[in-house]
């Protein structure tokens, strides 16, 4: 997919199609700059009355410089954040020392303000200088994985990134244009939660998700998750020439494949769980320790090499040869199987 020709069809949607907003009025970036900054948090609707009780006490910055905190934080009530509009007094007290209260003319100038990241310096200063920066938020994030049918996971930092690069790639001179158009497709009409009104879309003959019939399925966002840590001891259990194996349950973690006999640390120690599959113990011999990570577990294994007097029922058992050959063994233990 060549992201390129979405720019036209895109520029022309938007001249239609671009909602009518209070801060869409002038390019006057303190007005862009205040509403980027309450849209990260609040929908559209709810933002444009915060918006316009804003403008009305706070109009320019040497306004939001001087204001009192307590007096901006009951203006702010009710959007939440409140680190955004402290942040946003900071940055105006900065544009008066240092900007002569004129808002930097740049991209990288605003993003020397307190509160002010990539995403609202481009936003900015697209939207008021249509310098050629990219803005991106979840909007676009969507946008751009669903037209390029990307399965990465739009979370990651990395992915935003390479996202951002593409976009600068292929920016119009129209840039304020093009970027507010990405937003505002994907808060009409390339809407989340798998539900795009896909006719309504512009970019409709390009977009691979729409083509696969997986636009339900992207963007991913998988969110970093904590696994759990289990500490297992497991068991190379050998009686004359044979190994002991089992077959783990039809469902869940690694069903019906084979593996060592193991339980958690916690559970019970290692001379009761021996003693508890009826083994009499001829010798035993702890080695190493090792660790395997599943997507949400993780286990911390301490390998027993055990000699029995007999086999037991509840086990299967194998000579090597039929182990390696015949049992499929989940690839947790594969550093046991390498030095049988
Ligand atoms: N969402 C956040 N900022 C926006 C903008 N400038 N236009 C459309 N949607 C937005």
């Amino acid at each position: 997919m060549d992201l390129m020709k979405i720019t036209k069809p895109l520029l022309a949607w938007y001249k239609e199609n671009a909602r009518e907003l209070p801060w869409r009025e002038d390019k006057d970036p303190y007005k862009i700059w205040i509403s980027e900054v309450m849209l990260q948090q609040t929908r559209i609707e709810a933002v444009k009355q915060y918006y316009t009780r804003f403008m009305e006490e706070l109009p320019t910055v040497s306004d939001l410089a001087t204001i009192e905190e307590e007096r901006l934080l009951k203006l702010w009530e009710g959007l939440g954040y409140y680190s955004r509009a402290k942040n946003l007094k900071k940055a105006a007290e900065k544009v008066m020392k240092e900007y002569c209260g004129t808002m930097p003319g740049s991209y990288v100038e605003l993003l020397s303000l307190p509160g002010i990241g990539e995403y609202t310096a481009g936003a900015i200063a697209s939207i008021a200088y249509d310098e050629r920066v990219p803005a991106v938020d979840g909007n676009v994030l969507r946008v751009v994985a669903r037209v390029k049918g990307s399965r990465e996971n739009v979370l990651l930092p990395e992915v935003k990134k390479q996202v951002t690069k593409e976009l600068s790639e292929i920016m119009p001179e129209e840039a304020g244009d093009f970027n507010q158009a990405l937003m505002e497709l994907g808060e009409t009409v390339c809407l989340p939660n798998g539900i795009p009104v896909c006719e309504k879309c512009p970019l409709k003959e390009f977009c691979i998700a729409r083509k696969e019939g997986i636009t339900a399925e992207i963007p991913i966002r998988e969110k970093k998750t904590e696994r759990r840590k289990e500490e297992r001891n497991v068991f190379l259990i050998r009686c004359g020439e044979e190994i002991a194996i089992r077959k783990r349950p039809e469902k869940g973690l690694l069903a019906n494949l084979y593996e060592f006999p193991n339980f958690e640390k916690k559970e019970q120690s290692v001379e009761d769980g021996l003693a508890e599959w009826g083994f009499s113990v001829k010798q035993i011999k702890e080695k190493r320790e090792y660790k395997h990570i599943f997507s949400h577990v993780e286990w911390k294994m301490s390998v027993y090499e055990v000699e029995v007097e007999e086999k037991n029922a509840e086990f299967l058992w194998a000579r090597r040869e039929e182990l390696l050959e015949k049992y499929p063994i989940a690839s947790a233990f594969a550093p046991i199987v390498a030095q049988l």
